[in-house]
């Protein structure tokens, strides 16, 4: 049998065939556009949304091999959240995945242009995939959603209204976290149980516990990570003074929630009948991760 790390990097390295041939045929006028979406797509990452989905996929019995143009939608629509969380007008990050961010390499308005032409060309890929039928254009829907004005939009939203608020606490660190993150956390598990016609809600509960997690694993990483690890800049969130999980519950029990809400992930899973061995691994993987 193969270990987590064996088969999430086998859909991760799949993942990244498919994405380089992509960029590969990418050919935008002019080409600092290409060249800008290029850059930040292929900086690396660890492709959690997409190993999310495929994986997902895999679970109920699909062909995954068969749906990696999904993937690298779902990965275009993150990586342009990233471009445009880290303008200086938003969080004003200067490195993203080890290497200089979109804003410093191409210019602040180049930056702001990539976001915008991979999220459109996502939403290009998600409708020619829908002539593949029904259940695929649901999908896209639920994707588009998770990714707007009632999803991680909404959540980056309030992650800067709530930024230096004196009345925001545990209330409005939830509603940041369910939107920002775990939206488009959910949404890659929940499009493959559309298209697999199985377990919607279990998944949905699931990918809602695990953007949680993520998010909150995210926090305490930005206050105690190791930045060459993580390939951000660490301390920002503090500096900004954000609402995050480490300003409203403080660090120890921000690490004691993150063990609760790996429990309740845990006990989803045991809800299915298909062998959720690799889910409980991510689990794990989120949990202790260092970047
Ligand atoms: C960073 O996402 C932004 C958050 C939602 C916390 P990831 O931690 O998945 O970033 P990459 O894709 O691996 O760079
Ligand atoms: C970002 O949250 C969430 C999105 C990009 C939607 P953060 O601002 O905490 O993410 P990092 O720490 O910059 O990756
Ligand atoms: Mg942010
Ligand atoms: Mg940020
Ligand atoms: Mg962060």
């Amino acid at each position: 049998m193969k270990s987590f790390e064996e088969q999430y990097n086998e859909y991760a390295q799949a993942f990244e065939s498919a994405l380089k041939e992509y960029c590969a045929k990418m050919n935008y006028c002019p080409n600092v556009l290409t060249e800008s979406m290029r850059y930040s797509l292929l900086l690396g990452g660890k492709r959690v949304r997409p190993v999310l989905f495929l994986s997902a996929l895999d679970l109920f019995g699909l062909n995954w091999k068969n749906e990696l143009d999904i993937a690298i939608a779902i990965e275009m629509i993150h990586t342009y959240s990233l471009i445009h969380d880290d303008l200086p007008a938003m969080d004003n990050d200067d490195f993203r995945r080890g290497k200089p961010s979109s804003h410093k390499a191409f210019g602040e308005a180049n930056a702001i242009l990539a976001g915008d032409a991979l999220l459109n060309t996502a939403y290009s890929i998600l409708f020619a995939a829908s002539a593949r039928g029904e259940k695929y254009l649901r999908a896209a829907r639920y994707l588009c959603d998770a990714a707007g004005a009632d999803g991680m939009i909404a959540g980056q939203s309030a992650d800067l209204l709530y930024s230096g608020a004196q009345d925001a606490g545990a209330a409005e660190l939830e509603f940041i976290y369910e939107r920002k993150t775990g939206k488009l956390i959910s949404a890659p598990l929940v499009m493959a149980s559309v298209l697999a016609d199985k377990y919607y809600f279990e998944m949905e509960r699931f990918g809602e516990a695990l953007g949680l997690l993520f998010q909150m694993t995210d926090d305490i990483l930005d206050e105690k990570g190791d930045g060459a690890a993580v390939g951000k800049t660490l301390g920002k969130d503090k500096a900004e003074n954000k609402l995050t999980s480490v300003k409203v519950y403080g660090l120890h029990a921000s690490e004691l929630q993150c063990d609760l809400l790996a429990e309740k992930c845990y006990g989803i899973l045991e809800g299915f009948s298909e062998n959720a061995a690799f889910f409980c691994g991510f689990v794990d993987f989120v949990r202790k991760r260092n970047k």
